[in-house]
């Protein structure tokens, strides 16, 4: 299989393991379950768990390679040899969703569309958006508490959730999304604007590929060298989303373009200029994949993926 079909086939795994942890749309509550499930289920590209799983394979092998460091199936849900990452790749879904799902709000980024859908809150209500995030955000970690029903090594597990509450709080995508909005139509220096990208955006790539390193059997060492890779990664990515802001169109992306200039953002775009940004974007790309290159395992799919943040046009 080349990378393009890889990308399909993976997709479409991904997205029966993310639909696979949602919550039952019933009882009184089933309204804000109905919210949850909505802006989840509406698409999105599925990159955060693409790129747990991935990095998790560079470490424990593919399936169909070497056995040692694999988690294995106990009970419980898909029992095969990824049963522990999976519920970890649901949950990094489900905590980026409620990131989304705040970050359009009236009262954040004030957006109407979203994966080519109305806003959960524009759909749901505000009070609905709100809880529909806390849901997700709280969902998350039951999910991923599910990990230890499959696991031998539930100190990999528990160590994986605390680095994901780390880097989806303050020190991770609420600190960088705080100083976003509090900086909202004043000047900022070049450090606060590295400083909100590398955590509203980084910190949740970083964990994702933290996660799968960490399950994968990776030493630490390889636990660091793969934090830098995908900080790397995360700020590429958040340059692009910006560049995209402005080039881009609402009909590819699924969301609004012109969010940033309506909100008074300043971004690398209107701090830098295109050109630069766009310089920027490949630069942290290529010292991405050169981290990438001192890892073991095949890395063909890492680098399309870390490609594609590059070239994408949503
Ligand atoms: C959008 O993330 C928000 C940013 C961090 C830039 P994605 O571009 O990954 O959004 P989806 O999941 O594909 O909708
Ligand atoms: C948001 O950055 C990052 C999050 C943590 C959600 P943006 O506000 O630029 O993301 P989009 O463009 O709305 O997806
Ligand atoms: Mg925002
Ligand atoms: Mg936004
Ligand atoms: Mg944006």
């Amino acid at each position: 299989m080349n990378p393009k079909e890889r990308l399909e086939q993976y997709a479409g795994e991904v997205e029966s393991v993310i639909r696979a942890w949602l919550p039952p749309e019933d009882g009184y509550q089933r309204t804000v379950a109905m919210a949850m499930n909505y802006s989840v289920k509406a698409g999105g590209k599925r990159l955060r768990p693409l790129f747990m799983r991935e990095v998790y394979r560079l470490f424990a092998g593919a399936p169909g390679q070497g056995e040692e460091n694999r988690e294995k199936g106990k009970s419980g849900q898909s029992a095969g040899p990824e049963a522990a990452v999976e519920p970890f790749m649901a949950a990094i879904e489900m905590i980026h969703t409620f990131s989304l799902i705040h970050d359009d709000l009236p009262c954040m980024d004030n957006d109407s569309l979203r994966r080519g859908q109305p806003t959960t809150w524009v759909k749901y209500g505000y009070d609905m958006a709100v809880l529909a995030g806390d849901g997700l955000a709280i969902c998350a970690f039951e999910t991923a508490a599910r990990a230890l029903e499959v696991s031998d090594r539930p100190e990999a597990v528990a160590r994986c959730m605390g680095l994901l509450a780390r880097k989806s709080g303050v020190e991770g995508m609420i600190g960088g999304q705080t100083v976003d909005v509090e900086l909202s139509g004043k000047p900022i220096d070049p450090e606060r604007l590295d400083f909100i990208y590398r955590l509203k955006t980084g910190a949740l790539l970083e964990v994702s590929m933290m996660i799968g390193a960490v399950l994968g059997g990776a030493d630490e060492q390889q636990v660091e060298a793969v934090e830098k890779m995908a900080s790397c990664v995360g700020q590429a990515f958040q340059i692009q989303d910006d560049i995209l802001d402005v080039t881009g169109t609402t009909e590819t992306l699924g969301k609004p373009v012109g969010s940033d200039e309506k909100n008074e953002k300043t971004t690398y775009v209107s701090l830098y200029g295109i050109e630069h940004a766009r310089r920027a974007v490949r630069e942290l790309s290529l010292q991405g994949k050169k981290i990438l290159d001192s890892l073991p395992g095949d890395h063909e799919f890492l680098e399309y993926l870390i490609d594609m943040l590059i070239t994408r046009k949503k």
